[in-house]
């Protein structure tokens, strides 16, 4: 098959990066949650008034956190009970979670992705990142979640190219041992993965967690990155809980040493991915009630 040229791929990089302002915006409730949680004066009652002036923001943040992920072992029906048995820390994460959803949410025509599917995948993506990082290094347990739960946006920028495309991507992938990504560079000349890392520098997003979703695919590139590696074993073991997306979900493997990059056995690797696997089982049963 015909490879795009080096020429070409640059010059549709440079196009791709001019049209970012197309984005759809993140909801305006969720922003300004965000700031009333920056400030140290503000109190829960002012955020929880905020975030019930949007009931689609209400109904999605008591969703997930009525989730099994967060454990609260009973129905949170309001904002206000939502923020006083959670705290603020796991409640901004539950607001980004949200906050995302208009941009992650959405239906991709080119990678065939449902309204829903992305942003599923990538919320669990950013849990299991976070039980990772609580394993191996509890600081960077935040950050985790970021580069997880932002790892694939390089698909929603592409989608449009890919849709473009499609013939040339359905006719790549006829041959069933082929990955999206290789279908991404040899047609686009490059990946998901290698734009998201410039959207992320455009966003001043912290260069760790850059790092870790540039090179989510392929963490050895990453200089020893520990965040590349953890949303690259995190993104590998959502694929494979059996609740993947995308048709070559089971064919991605992990990086060879990874594990091992990561201190943990084949034993204990095995005890988080069923952990894991649960989360992700339960999250998504949540959503598909
Ligand atoms: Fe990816
Ligand atoms: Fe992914």
């Amino acid at each position: 098959m015909h490879k795009v040229s080096e020429r070409d791929a640059q010059q549709l990089r440079n196009r791709i990066m001019k049209t970012l302002n197309d984005l759809p915006p993140m909801n305006e409730v969720v922003m300004k949650a965000q700031e009333i949680m920056a400030d140290p004066n503000s109190n829960i009652e002012d955020l929880a008034a905020i975030i019930e002036t949007d009931q689609s923001v209400v109904v999605k943040i008591l969703k997930l956190m009525n989730s099994p992920y967060y454990g609260l072992g009973r129905e949170i029906s309001s904002i206000g009970q939502a923020c006083s048995l959670l705290g603020f820390g796991k409640l901004r994460e539950v607001i980004v979670a949200v906050g995302v959803s208009n941009v992650l949410g959405k239906k991709l025509k080119g990678y065939e992705f449902e309204s829903g599917e992305l942003w599923l995948h990538s919320i669990a993506t950013g849990f299991c990142s976070r039980i990772l990082a609580e394993k191996k290094n509890r600081e960077l347990a935040n950050d985790a979640y970021t580069g997880g739960l932002l790892h694939d946006v390089g698909k929603i920028i592409l989608d449009p190219y890919v849709l473009e495309r499609k013939d040339a991507f359905d006719n790549f992938m006829k041959d069933e041992t082929k990955l999206v990504l290789d279908a991404e560079k040899a047609i686009l000349g490059f990946d998901h993965a290698e734009i998201a890392s410039d959207i992320c520098r455009k966003w001043h997003i912290p260069e760790n967690v850059t790092i870790s979703i540039q090179y989510h695919h392929y963490p050895s590139l990453s200089e020893g990155s520990e965040l590349a590696h953890i949303v690259h074993a995190a993104d590998y073991l959502v694929r494979q809980s059996g609740l993947g997306y995308e048709d070559d979900d089971l064919m991605v493997e992990l990086e060879e040493g990874a594990i091992d990059f990561l201190g943990f056995t084949q034993e204990n690797f095995s005890d988080i991915s069923f952990q894991v696997l649960e989360y992700v089982q339960k999250i998504d049963g949540a959503y598909h009630r």
